[in-house]
């Protein structure tokens, strides 16, 4: 059973100017140890899948409109929010790109991580506070003992992506999700942070859904790929395979705009056009009016999510076409 099963997922926001479908049906799985990166351009659904299987989503104007999220077996769409928030924090926490915002400012860092300890291990603030000092020296903050009274303004912007990283580890989850946790970073302290965080997840044996924009990262770290366009997969694949061969002509377009190293960090721009509007997603594939090999039948008929091997998936109707021309 993997730790992770997202089926047929689901989301909706209804808004003033109508309904857009943000989420069209995701599938993915991760296990035990196993890092997914989640790729794709702005609005492609990435953050929004993240919150619902956090159970974080906006709701309303979100709406879950179908679909389970299934932790090691259970569905955690199905729980009360108070069983949920048990799970949050000690079975699976999350790590945002902007830690200033997520972290209480008129609390001393000692005190947020401590916090979780008071509340799900019952323990004394005494305590809970050498806890925190330990956590902070795990995620290499200097002087941990001298600043752990200290508040997240009285930190780096990468010292602050430490503590939120040392609070989502604070109870040894078995997933993460980090959301972009390094976009907000200068490019020095990103590899740093990153390289923190691929360390500790392979140490706890942790599964790691890694949200990025940035396929040099995700080379490094993780073990399989799921590309998003328009609220759906549409291709999934271990790294390697994608890296040699993509299976999708989006996936091929992203990999055409890898930035050059020495960019790292940047957005990828290589991909004519625009993403579709949410509210009125073209018939056919979402991808067609950019797709260079977009034949009559992408403009009438949704390509599935089919399976090209064993272990990788695509949703393109000549996904054997594009895969062969990139062989
Ligand atoms: N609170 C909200 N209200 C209305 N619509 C929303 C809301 N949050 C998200 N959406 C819709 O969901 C879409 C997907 O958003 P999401 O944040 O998942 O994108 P993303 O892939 O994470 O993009 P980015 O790379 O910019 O973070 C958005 O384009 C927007 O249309
Ligand atoms: S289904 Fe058609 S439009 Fe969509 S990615 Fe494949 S070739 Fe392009
Ligand atoms: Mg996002």
């Amino acid at each position: 059973m993997p730790l992770l099963e997202v089926r047929d997922l689901n989301v909706e926001f209804r808004t003033r100017d109508g309904i857009a479908k943000a989420v069209n049906g995701v599938n993915y799985t991760v296990d035990e140890g196993e890092t997914l990166a989640v790729l794709g351009e702005s609005g492609s659904g990435k953050s929004v899948t993240a919150q619902a299987v956090m159970g974080i989503l906006d709701m309303p104007p979100g709406k879950i409109t179908g679909g389970e999220v299934l932790f090691r077996g259970q569905d955690l769409l199905k729980l009360k929010e108070e069983e949920r928030r048990k799970i949050r924090g000690a079975e699976m926490a999350m790590i945002f790109q902007d830690a200033l915002s997520s972290l209480n400012p008129v609390l001393s860092v000692g005190e947020q991580i401590g916090e979780l300890f008071v509340v799900h291990k019952g323990m004394s603030r005494k305590d809970a506070k050498a806890k925190a000092v330990e956590l902070m020296d795990r995620v290499r903050i200097p002087a941990a003992k001298e600043r752990v009274g200290q508040y997240p303004h009285q930190f780096s912007g990468g010292m602050r992506q430490r503590i939120m990283i040392a609070m989502a580890l604070a109870l040894e989850p078995a997933l993460i999700i980090a959301d972009e946790p390094t976009t907000a970073l200068d490019v020095t302290v990103q590899a740093q942070v990153m390289d923190l965080l691929a360390e500790l997840q392979r140490e706890l044996h942790m599964g790691l859904i890694l949200i990025t924009h940035d396929l040099g990262v995700v080379a490094d770290v993780a073990d399989k790929i799921a590309v998003m366009y328009a609220g759906r997969i549409v291709e999934q694949a271990p790294v390697h395979e994608i890296y040699r061969a993509p299976a999708h002509p989006y996936t091929k377009g992203l990999l055409e705009s890898i930035p050059r190293l020495d960019q790292k960090g940047q957005e990828l721009y290589a991909i004519k056009g625009l993403p579709p509007n949410l509210m009125n997603i073209p018939p056919g594939c979402a991808f067609n009016p950019r797709c260079p090999m977009a034949q009559d039948v992408c403009r009438t008929d949704v390509p599935p999510l089919a399976d090209v091997s064993e272990t990788r998936r695509s949703a393109c109707h000549f996904w054997k076409e594009t895969l062969d021309a990139a062989q």
